[in-house]
């Protein structure tokens, strides 16, 4: 890993971060199965140039725009993308959020790469691999970049004549679908709306209630990975920040829409542009959603168990009092970091007594959500890269341990991660 940059989510004072200063060693790990393919000819070729902005609503763009251009790749597909910094005063990266790319891709400033400062660059090299709706996004000074705007959607799936993006973000207190505030109409032709299936990335620091309206609709995926057995639904569907969700729907002669929050900000899909409707009161519960299905692990065979129990109290960050939050009592920088070797099956349980909600985000695994508070799973595999842990709720996860490196775990509210409420997943 690369030295730990100061600057980046309040890592100031990190008492030597996993590169030095604990008691464990990772010169077990191959350099190989922590980078991406150095060679071959990228099926895939992207260059994206940040900028800080002086004009319009966000503060920073790749390429012009904010949300940054959509990438697209395939299944097998070598992806390569090179940042450049032109003007970006803290330095920038680009993380691969729900792609679970090997470690030193992985974007995280301090951890993976140093920022790159303006004038600098960085190749990104990964392949492609599970289908899904992921995102990309700065984690240098995250909760200050991310929130200017620099990010983007990367959808790993070959386009569809249906395939509708809705990428949701808040500039300076205006949300947006797809940059734009209001109701929007995406005219997709009649004879392509018989399945449609919108793409939704809630790139905000607060879970936000989505869905369509004006027809039933299945939830087809969540975090990149299809749901199994998916029934219609005329609930909403309350979307993690940081977390994306496919809704599928046949497009009803009288029209309908894709609504983000309020009906106030939504998608007419389809030939018509039909009045916007309120997203209906309840909400479906992914727990008993969808059919079971083989895990393809056992987490009744775990070899790790890991408790990440989320609190607050009175303390200092920075020389900054206030009220931090704390994991396992303990305050930032002193957290605890999940150590784990290559193969294991993790099992962990996040509790959350803090007082506030935490969309809590793992990098490079997906894991599956076993049960909350209590209550077992019994719909389809539940996998998450961010789940939104409710004050006084329970959830344990469970994943393989497949991909070495030094992963962050942190939550998704990104000011709460600067105010301490981030750890790392590492491979002995
Ligand atoms: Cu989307 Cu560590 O972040
Ligand atoms: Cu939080």
């Amino acid at each position: 890993p690369g030295t730990y940059n100061a600057a980046d989510m309040g890592y100031a004072d990190y008492g030597g971060g996993p590169a030095g200063g604990h008691e464990h060693e990772h010169h077990q790990l191959s350099v190989t199965d922590l980078t991406g393919p150095k060679t071959g000819t990228p099926d895939v070729a992207v260059t994206l140039v940040a900028r800080k902005e002086k004009k319009g609503l966000a503060g920073y763009t790749l390429n012009g725009t904010s949300p940054g251009p959509l990438i697209r790749a395939e299944s097998g597909d070598l992806v390569q993308v090179t940042l450049v910094n032109e003007s970006v005063p803290d330095g920038a990266t680009l993380h691969w959020h729900g792609i679970d790319v090997p470690n030193a891709e992985d974007g995280v400033a301090g951890v993976t790469q140093d920022a790159v400062p303006i004038g600098g660059k960085h190749v990104y090299r990964f392949r492609a691999e599970d289908a899904g709706t992921y995102w990309y996004h700065s984690h240098q000074v995250s909760s200050d970049q991310v929130k200017g705007g620099l990010f983007g959607p990367i959808v790993i799936a070959p386009k569809t004549p249906g395939e509708v993006l809705a990428t949701i973000h808040t500039y300076d207190g205006k949300r947006t679908i797809n940059g734009e505030t209001g109701s929007q109409h995406v005219e997709l032709k009649a004879g392509t709306t018989a399945r449609v299936r919108v793409r939704v990335i809630n790139t905000d620091d607060a879970i936000l209630r989505v869905g369509l309206t004006g027809t039933p609709y299945k939830v087809v995926a969540v975090d990149g990975r299809e749901v199994n057995g998916p029934t219609p639904i005329t609930k909403a569907y309350a979307l993690a920040a940081g977390g994306r969700v496919d809704l599928e729907a046949v497009v009803p002669a009288a029209g309908m829409r894709f609504v983000a929050g309020t009906a106030a900000l939504s998608l007419a899909i389809g030939p018509h542009d039909p009045p916007a409707v309120e997203l209906p009161g309840e909400t479906v519960d992914l727990l008993s959603y969808g059919t079971t299905k083989p895990l393809g692990f056992d987490p009744a065979k775990a070899n790790r168990r890991f408790e990440y129990r989320i609190g607050r109290q009175i303390g200092f960050l920075d020389g900054v009092p206030g009220l931090w939050w704390t994991i396992n009592g303990h305050k930032f920088p002193d957290v605890p970091m999940f150590m784990v070797a290559a193969g294991d099956v993790v099992r962990m349980t996040i509790s959350n007594t803090s007082g506030q909600a935490h969309p809590m985000h793992l990098h490079g695994h997906h894991a599956v959500v076993l049960s909350r508070n209590g209550t077992a799973s019994t719909g389809s595999p539940w996998w998450t890269d961010t789940v939104e842990v409710g004050n006084n709720e329970t959830y344990e996860i469970a994943f393989v341990a497949d991909n070495p490196g030094v992963w962050m775990d942190h939550c998704h509210n990104l000011p709460h991660a600067s105010e301490g409420l981030m750890t790392h997943l590492m491979y002995a």
